[in-house]
């Protein structure tokens, strides 16, 4: 299969390609197409055979359900069996935007785009080309992010065409998005409908991806707000979210992390380096701009300044691709586990690394 890379407006989509796009999508095809916070792999979520291309595309297991991408919120009747109040105040303050919500299924979405289970995750975000191209394509649109199983999440157009050229007919290249993680996930389907019309929080709202929204954001709406205890590093408990448990945003180098203060964590890696390097091996880092300086490794990404979070996370799986491309077979990586997207960057940095962290 030819995959087609069509340039397109972020601000202002053109409608013939809207259009274009649309068909394959109701046709039961594959686009992949940008979203605030990374590309996103569509296909029309209400057809179990075109959610199912998406597994054999991606190479994803089958066990990992989709996001269900909606236009607007009352496009939530159709796919949800209730919908809770906490819900809805969720979505009146962050849609359209970076936040999945997990609801009790309702019978017209298929097992297909719910890896087999009762619940589904849906998502109002907020990119115009994304919001266009559901309402073209019939209003529900499952679409992980549109990278091969395993890899980091595409950012740019370029890494999805790397990761999916001859899989899929079209990318829609809206240029590079402006979050680069992917959506907060939250769990709400613990709360439920009595018959009298009341509602019983059976289990609190709880956070299984951390995201842009904080879960600070989140309980200033909603009040208390649990955290998955599965996504502990500490944990032998699953994560309740099926995708959290592989290793994921992986890079092809070993890397760790170096916790410390700064100028002991510059002098730590800069000391490795020089050892690796007598061994003949390439080494990267991935920094911030206040002590960028300080390295000689043989590369360096600089994610941000720590002042500015929103650049560290925006930037973060790029530098990831980047080093793969570079050759690097040992990374070291400064903690951000300070910031306020502490919890989201460490999240995928942890999995990126497997874990492996270094105490100074
Ligand atoms: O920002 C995003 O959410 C991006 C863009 C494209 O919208 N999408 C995305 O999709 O990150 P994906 O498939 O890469 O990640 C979806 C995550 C997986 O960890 C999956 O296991 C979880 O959501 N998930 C989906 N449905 C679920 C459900 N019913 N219950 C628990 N977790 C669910
Ligand atoms: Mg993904």
């Amino acid at each position: 299969m030819q995959t087609q890379i069509q340039q397109i407006s972020a601000v202002a989509p053109e409608e013939n390609i809207i259009q274009q796009a649309g068909a394959i999508l109701r046709g039961g095809g594959l686009v992949a197409f940008p979203t605030e916070t990374v590309y996103g792999l569509g296909a029309d979520a209400l057809q179990p055979a075109a959610a199912k291309k998406i597994y054999a595309a991606k190479g994803r297991p089958s066990d990992n359900p989709l996001i269900i991408h909606i236009a607007k919120i009352a496009a939530l009747e159709k796919i949800t069996a209730e919908i809770p109040p906490q819900a809805l105040a969720l979505a009146e303050a962050f849609w359209p935007g970076p936040l999945t919500m997990i609801f009790k299924k309702s019978d017209a979405v298929p097992y297909e785009t719910t890896g087999g289970l009762d619940t589904v995750a849906v998502r109002l975000p907020s990119h115009a080309v994304a919001v266009k191209l559901i309402e073209a394509a019939g209003g529900y649109v499952a679409a992980p992010s549109a990278n091969a199983s395993g890899r980091p999440s595409p950012t740019m157009a370029a890494r999805v065409f790397e990761d999916l050229n001859g899989k899929i007919p079209m990318i829609l290249d809206g240029g590079a998005v402006g979050i680069g993680i992917e959506s907060t996930i939250v769990d709400v389907s613990g709360i439920t409908k009595n018959a009298d019309g009341t509602w019983d929080v059976g289990q609190l709202p709880m956070i299984l991806r951390p995201g842009f929204i904080t879960k600070e954001m989140l309980a200033r709406v909603i009040g208390e707000i649990r955290t998955d205890p599965g996504l502990s590093p500490e944990t032998d408990m699953r994560p309740k979210a099926p995708g959290m448990k592989y290793r994921h945003y992986a890079p092809k180098a070993d890397m760790k992390i170096v916790q410390g203060d700064a100028p002991a964590v510059v002098e730590f890696i800069n000391e490795r380096t020089k050892a690796a390097r007598q061994q003949g091996k390439k080494v990267g880092v991935l920094c911030c701009e206040e002590t960028a300086d300080a390295y000689r490794t043989d590369l360096r990404r600089c994610l941000g300044s720590r002042q500015d979070e929103a650049a560290i996370a925006r930037h973060l799986y790029e530098a990831l691709r980047d080093m793969d491309d570079a050759g690097a077979e040992e990374i070291f990586a400064e903690d951000f586990s300070a910031l306020q997207l502490g919890e989201a960057i460490m999240n995928r940095l942890l999995k990126a690394a497997a874990h492996q962290v270094i105490t100074l």
